[in-house]
């Protein structure tokens, strides 16, 4: 089994300050990175910023200053954000970095030695907003205004000598790529997507831009910078120190496990990268998943739409735990989901407060009382016990086997059914009741302390802080989680010392009340 696991967000342009689908696309990926460590894999996390193009290179104009200036600032929210949001990344890498030009001008060099790049002229359709080319039956007019149909976003016309990258040339070595690797594009309806549309079949691609300055030059000829998506995408290789290709970082991680991105962005990772890899004699990633979108009504939830719940604030308002609980849980993953905050708390006050936290609060509180806050000494399973705690032995595989095809919904079904089941098996069995049978008592308390250590393993990918607070009961710290102890029912040793704890989460007192 290869134990390395390299799992990416796309990187963020800085032409505004982050929102929620940003959020959201990194809290995913976290929730990957950390179920792969506490499952015993070797990690490495990659997030960043975007910061070349003329997106940016506008965007800075607007704002009247340089854009190198204006990237380090907002760039600089984006760092923060991902420590508002407790990312767990290894690297945080800016395009504007001189180890990514350089592994970027490395690349281009190649696929230019390969003569797989020629010079020529673009004339066609461009979105800046996008950064991406579109041909004609991709545009309609709306309002005498010309859009994208893929997008929304408005196109403008430019003509301009340009590079091109032979991207025709390879559309039946990608569509033999697919088939021999079937679970590439995740999921499947955007696999299907994606291979119809190179069926389609696909023009060369324009890979420089002459009309600004804002970029990586063309290494052979410097009026030129390099198109902001083969640049972007180079990120990728530049964290692991490419192009030294000896390096340890590349030896480990490259190909990557799962590059994560929105399904906006699809066409760029599932079929321009593999191509401009496969070009350069690169192996493509091993997974490509474009998960949906954040709405906000019916609509993305975007800064040009203005229809924004900002991270920050709910985070300022509601905690980052139940923000990260509720949208890997609402958000059917893979499909857009709608969110709200009257969702968002009746969320906290049904799964955490209600199911997580009072189970944590119920049975330390009733230990200290009955047991001097210690693990019972003297226990013994009978057919409910075994019942209870064999669950996770017997679905640790499906588990597994759950996040590896990033199928979050199951394991998320699996963890609200079994704080169900806790709860329920607390209250069905009234250890109150047992007084005078102090081992069916002692038994009952040391099955729900399991219940909750497992429980917590579990969510600790989702809701690392909260997860640790409530294994920190049993003296467990985060280096000493270990996945595969959920399938152990007497971990909890006889006779040791448990803590208390605080209360997890404060149930939200609904307005109308
Ligand atoms: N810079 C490019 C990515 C380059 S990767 C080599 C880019 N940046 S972005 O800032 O516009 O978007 C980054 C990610 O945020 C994309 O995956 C996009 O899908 C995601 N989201 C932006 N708005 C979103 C929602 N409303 N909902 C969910 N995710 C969305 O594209």
């Amino acid at each position: 089994m290869d134990k390395n696991f390299y799992i990416t967000t796309p990187i963020y342009y800085p032409s505004a300050n982050p929102h929620m689908g940003h959020a959201y696309s990194s809290i995913i990926a976290d929730f990957f990175a950390r179920f792969k460590r506490i499952q015993g894999h070797n990690v490495f996390f990659l997030t960043g910023t975007d910061e070349h193009g003329q997106k940016i290179q506008r965007a800075a104009e607007k704002r009247g200053v340089d854009p190198k200036k204006f990237c380090d600032e907002i760039s600089k929210t984006f760092r923060d954000l991902s420590r508002l949001l407790n990312l767990s990344n290894d690297d945080f890498i800016r395009t504007t970095e001189k180890r990514h030009s350089k592994s970027v001008e490395n690349l281009w060099k190649i696929l230019e030695k390969k003569g797989e790049i020629y010079l020529s002229k673009y004339s066609g359709w461009y979105s800046v907003s996008d950064e991406a080319f579109y041909t004609e039956d991709e545009i309609e007019e709306i309002n005498s205004k010309k859009k994208s149909k893929v997008s929304g976003s408005p196109v403008e016309w430019i003509e301009e000598e340009s590079y091109f990258f032979k991207l025709s040339k390879w559309q039946e070595p990608l569509l033999k790529f697919y088939n021999e690797n079937p679970n590439f594009i995740l999921p499947e309806s955007r696999k299907n997507e994606v291979i119809s549309f190179v069926k389609n079949g696909l023009k060369d691609l324009s890979v420089s831009r002459k009309s600004f300055s804002w970029g990586i030059k063309v290494p052979s000829n410097k009026d030129h910078v390099i198109y902001v998506w083969l640049d972007a995408l180079t990120n990728y290789l530049s964290a692991l120190n490419y192009p030294d290709i000896n390096d340890k970082l590349y030896k480990d991680f490259w190909p990557a496990s799962v590059h994560l991105i929105g399904k906006d962005i699809l066409r760029f990772h599932a079929i321009y990268w593999p191509a401009f890899l496969l070009a350069a004699n690169i192996k493509p990633p091993k997974r490509v998943y474009g998960h949906g979108w954040i709405l906000s009504g019916e609509e993305k939830m975007s800064k040009s739409k203005g229809n924004i719940l900002d991270p920050i604030e709910i985070i300022n308002n509601y905690g980052l735990d139940p923000l990260r609980y509720y949208l890997i849980k609402e958000v059917s993953f893979g499909n857009d989901g709608n969110i709200s905050k009257e969702k968002l708390e009746s969320c906290i006050n049904s799964d955490l407060a209600n199911n997580f936290g009072n189970l944590c609060q119920r049975v330390v509180a009733f230990n200290e009382k009955n047991l001097n806050l210690k693990i019972p000494n003297q226990y013994e399973f009978i057919t409910d016990d075994k019942k209870i705690l064999e669950i996770y032995n017997s679905n640790y595989n499906n588990l597994i086997n759950d996040i590896d095809n990033q199928n979050i919904n199951n394991y998320m079904n699996f963890i609200q059914n079994q704080l169900f089941s806790a709860n329920k098996y607390f209250n069905d069995q009234e250890p109150w009741n047992k007084k005078t049978d102090l081992k069916r008592m002692n038994s009952i308390v040391y099955v729900s302390l399991e219940l909750i250590r497992k429980i917590s393993i579990l969510l600790y990918p989702i809701i690392p802080n909260s997860a640790l607070k409530v294994l920190k009961i049993f003296n467990i710290d985060e280096k000493q989680i270990d996945l595969s102890s959920i399938k152990e029912h007497e971990l909890l040793k006889k006779n040791s010392n448990i803590n208390k704890i605080s209360i997890l989460f404060k149930k939200i007192e609904s307005k109308n009340d």
